[in-house]
């Protein structure tokens, strides 16, 4: 693909905190931004040139949106996978691919797909009805871990099987959604990769971060992560497949399992920039915002050299009203996401600390 050239129009499906920095990302490179999403007041529409308010599955908008944009991509894994196939149906260029987000919408799907091409997963079992999961309770054993196959986010959708006893009320807290029962990774140390891919096939991949997680909700990501030579190898290996497997264009995340050895087990593929990369803003000159409107844009990749190690801290609910204090920080940076209302556990913005340089 030849590259965007200055000023060409950039359409971003989602309207959240991801859309608003891949927003400020692709206006400081020059592009023009048309966000798509359900709400008027959002993170990512209230930065952006042009914002389109509509559901998703809003035809005679999305006809509107794919003919502002030379290019569509997203910032929310869970659009419809047909509003994607009828843009490109329109003729809209569209990346990431509609294949990569139909299979990391849905975690059967992906690990299936992560196995198909040698990537270890948990094990897993389907889960459609209360029988399934007793059979796959009787095989596996418990602990283990029942979750919503899709939809799920921040630990929502989940719960642990402890004990044999609790398997109908697990799986009546489902409600009658599609399952999947996961083996309880025993991991010492949750990591993640975020890597790139452009139209050319050429891949880059930012240094591994170490994630902390409260409440099923990430809380900090230390990167670069201190790691062996061997577990880097290891995780670059895994993007790599994922993103050559997916004919991925653009940027993901890839959450993995530390277990004893220096095994790495993958966890959950986000067909998006992720949560765990906002340390790049402050760690390498080519943040994954920007490396992400690069890739979408047919533009050489950007380097993902680490030039500072940064602790991210995401702010959750209350934790933003912090704000002046958290300004004062020095070596420190604040992001706000423009929401109004902080309620537990939301995410209204974070801070990256810069720790040293590397
Ligand atoms: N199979 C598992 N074994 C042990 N812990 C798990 C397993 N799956 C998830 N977890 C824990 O729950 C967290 C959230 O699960 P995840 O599948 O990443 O869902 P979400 O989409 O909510 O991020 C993980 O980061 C990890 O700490
Ligand atoms: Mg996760």
């Amino acid at each position: 693909m030849t590259p965007l050239p200055l000023g060409s129009k950039i359409g971003i499906l989602g309207d959240g905190q991801l859309g608003r920095m891949l927003s400020q990302a692709a206006s400081r490179l020059g592009f023009k931004v048309v966000v798509y999403g359900p709400d008027a007041e959002s993170p990512a529409a209230s930065v952006s040139a042009v914002s389109k308010v509509a559901r998703y599955t809003d035809e005679a908008a999305l006809d509107r949106f794919a003919a502002a944009s030379d290019v569509i991509t997203f910032e929310f894994e869970n659009v419809p996978v047909s509003s994607l196939e009828y843009l490109v149906s329109k003729g809209a260029k569209v990346a990431p691919n509609a294949r990569a987000l139909g299979i990391t919408q849905d975690r059967v799907l992906e690990k299936t797909f992560a196995r198909s091409v040698g990537i270890s997963t948990v094990d897993f079992y389907e889960v459609n009805t209360l029988d399934d999961l007793e059979k796959a309770i009787a095989i596996n054993g418990v602990p283990a871990l029942l979750k919503t196959r899709r939809e799920g986010y921040d630990g929502k959708g989940q719960v642990w099987i402890r004990h044999a006893d609790e398997v109908r009320a697990a799986f009546e807290s489902l409600n009658g959604a599609k399952a999947i029962l996961e083996a309880k990774a025993d991991f010492l140390r949750e990591v993640s990769v975020i890597a790139a891919r452009g139209f050319n096939g050429e891949v880059r991949t930012y240094p591994v971060g170490e994630n902390h997680h409260v409440k099923g909700i990430l809380s900090t990501t230390l990167a670069p992560a201190t790691i062996s030579e061997t577990l880097k190898k290891r995780a670059e290996d895994i993007a790599r497949k994922v993103l050559e497997g997916l004919d991925y264009v653009g940027v993901l995340g890839v959450e993995l399992f530390v277990l004893d050895g220096d095994e790495l087990v993958l966890n959950e593929i986000a067909p998006r920039v992720h949560n765990t990369g906002h340390w790049t803003q402050d760690g390498c000159l080519c943040d994954q915002f920007e490396q992400h409107i690069r890739a979408v844009a047919g533009w050489p990749l950007g380097d993902t050299t680490a030039r500072f190690q940064v602790e991210m801290t995401n702010l959750l609910g209350p934790d933003i009203l912090a704000w002046e204090t958290l300004s004062q920080e020095p070596n420190s940076r604040l992001y706000v996401y423009g929401k109004d209302d902080p309620r537990e556990g939301r995410k209204m913005g974070h801070i990256n600390r810069l720790k040293r340089a590397v």
